[in-house]
């Protein structure tokens, strides 16, 4: 293997300065940010993503800095949770953990005695969710990427460790955002992207504190300390998607990774206190780390997606969303109350009359059985005249809605490749081609082992013609980057960056 670190520099530490300080007496109460009307969240988010080089990252660094900067200006107004001496924060962690075992424990408790699901009532309800936190669990671990510079410095031990053990140290099966990618994939939703602003702001806050992190360095460790931390709505969805036989590994993954003992949480505590204690300003210093702490409350949340899950709505959704191409693709002769199908889609408003319309005319029936419904039928089995239009996950919402408060027994939609229902037996997407059984399979691996060789081989080209350890780390942070390091070169150059560096 290439000797990537060989005479590698250590940065210069950052983390002591802390700024000019303010005396602890002066200090407001920081805290939790207010809620923000979201305006460009997505746009910046996606523009954050971009790996971008020279003048360009100037840009989005200078346009993420003044983010960061506003949002952080409004943290300090309202009250934070975090104790007021670092070295409280052990048994602040351990209350924590505590009232989250004791709340999980009485969610247990009220499950076993026969209570119904807590968070997700059907199917729909679990991928609905699933879809809503895309945004933010897709750039997991990316408010790290800016310690990776400064590897090998003690200092940034615990971070660096922290962010390659989100990218499962380039594992495939281990990386986290790899995970949620296939989890999205395995449930066809793969729409995620156009989703509302609101659910991309924590995402783009997290991409902005990776790309300024040497600014923001208190922030990000205050960012940490309350993002690995377990919360119980992680330990709940875990427990009820694996009851509607949704794979729930990238959320047990997170139990086991980020717990208190010596996981992710116990280092977001030790580093929080040793760059506190270093710092020439420790009261400034840690004014900052809870600033940042407060950073977490931005954006849609996990309980606020389980919230805000209504299944009427999110049929007009996926009903609207095929309005565009819908409107152009019916004949005159298609008539639901004298109206085409045509004129009912002209416009996405317009689609709840016509779900209204579909419901006066017995097309679509809540409460009864999808297979006597003219709707369902259109959308399942090969020859259904709208076979292919509408994704799996897409496809349930549709069947979840007409089952009515029957969908609450979890069932899969059945399709073509699963007939019966059966959760477990749901296949991945990009498996799906119809070939002599097992061919798909072995060709999509063998692609996928040709393709990961020859990139990987590239790779170390690339890292071999550099003639500096300086450009060589530069090549391998591009890889490391959260927009990359989830794909097969971001692994492989993962690996090596362990290697390396650990
Ligand atoms: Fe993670
Ligand atoms: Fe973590």
């Amino acid at each position: 293997m290439i000797s990537i670190f060989q005479t590698l520099m250590s940065p210069p530490r950052l983390l002591p300065g802390g700024g000019a300080g303010t005396p602890r007496s002066a200090e407001r109460a920081p805290g939790r940010v207010p809620a923000a009307p979201a305006s460009g969240a997505r746009e910046r988010y996606f523009r954050l993503f971009e790996l971008t080089t020279g003048a360009d990252r100037e840009t989005q660094q200078a346009a993420a800095r003044s983010h960061l900067e506003s949002l952080l200006s409004r943290a300090s107004v309202s009250d934070c949770d975090l104790p007021d001496d670092p070295n409280s924060l052990p048994e602040w962690m351990s209350v924590n953990v505590a009232s989250t075992g004791a709340r999980y424990a009485g969610y247990l408790s009220r499950r076993h005695e026969g209570g119904p699901r807590e968070y997700f009532a059907s199917r729909s309800a679990a991928l609905c969710v699933l879809r809503a936190i895309a945004p933010t669990k897709l750039v997991d671990g990316a408010w790290l990427y800016g310690t990776l510079a400064h590897a090998g410095d003690p200092l940034f031990g615990h971070l660096v460790r922290t962010y390659l053990e989100e990218l499962g140290e380039g594992a495939p099966d281990k990386n986290h955002v790899g995970l949620y990618r296939k989890l999205l994939q395995t449930h066809q939703i793969e729409d995620w992207e156009v989703q509302p602003d609101s659910h991309f702001e924590q995402g783009a806050v997290q991409l902005a504190l990776g790309a300024c992190a040497d600014e923001f360095m208190p922030e990000v460790i205050g960012f940490n300390l309350g993002y690995e931390q377990l919360p119980l709505h992680l330990l709940i969805t875990a427990y009820e998607l694996n009851e509607l036989g949704i794979d729930p590994y990238y959320f047990t993954l997170h139990v086991t990774v980020d717990n208190a003992a010596s996981g992710h949480a116990r280092r977001a505590i030790q580093a929080a206190q040793e760059a506190t204690s270093t710092a020439s300003d420790p009261a400034e210093f840690w004014r900052r780390v809870r600033r940042g702490y407060a950073l977490n409350d931005i954006g849609l949340g996990t309980t606020a997606a389980i919230e805000g899950f209504d299944l009427h709505n999110e049929l007009l959704r996926v009903l609207g969303s095929k309005s565009a191409e819908g409107k152009f693709a019916h004949s005159d002769r298609c008539r639901i109350e004298g109206r085409t199908v045509n004129d009912w889609l002209a416009s996405p408003d317009g689609v709840g009359g016509f779900v209204q319309a579909l419901e006066r005319k017995g097309w679509l029936v809540s409460g009864s059985d999808p297979a006597d419904s003219r709707f369902w039928n259109l959308l399942h089995g090969e020859r259904a005249q709208m076979f292919g239009v509408f994704s799996a996950y897409e496809r349930q919402v549709v069947y979840d809605w007409i089952r009515g408060d029957t969908n609450k027994d979890g069932a899969a939609a059945p399709s073509v490749d699963n007939p019966a229902g059966d959760p477990r037996s749901v296949r991945p997407f990009h498996l799906q081609l119809r070939t002599r059984p097992g061919a798909a399979a072995d060709l999509a691996e063998g692609l996928q082992r040709g393709l990961a060789a020859n990139s990987e081989v590239e790779f170390d080209q690339q890292l071999a013609s550099l003639d500096s350890p300086e450009a060589r780390l530069a090549a391998l942070l591009d890889q490391l980057h959260p927009s990359r390091h989830w794909t097969q070169t971001g692994l492989h150059a993962t690996r090596l960056f362990v290697s390396a560096a650990m």
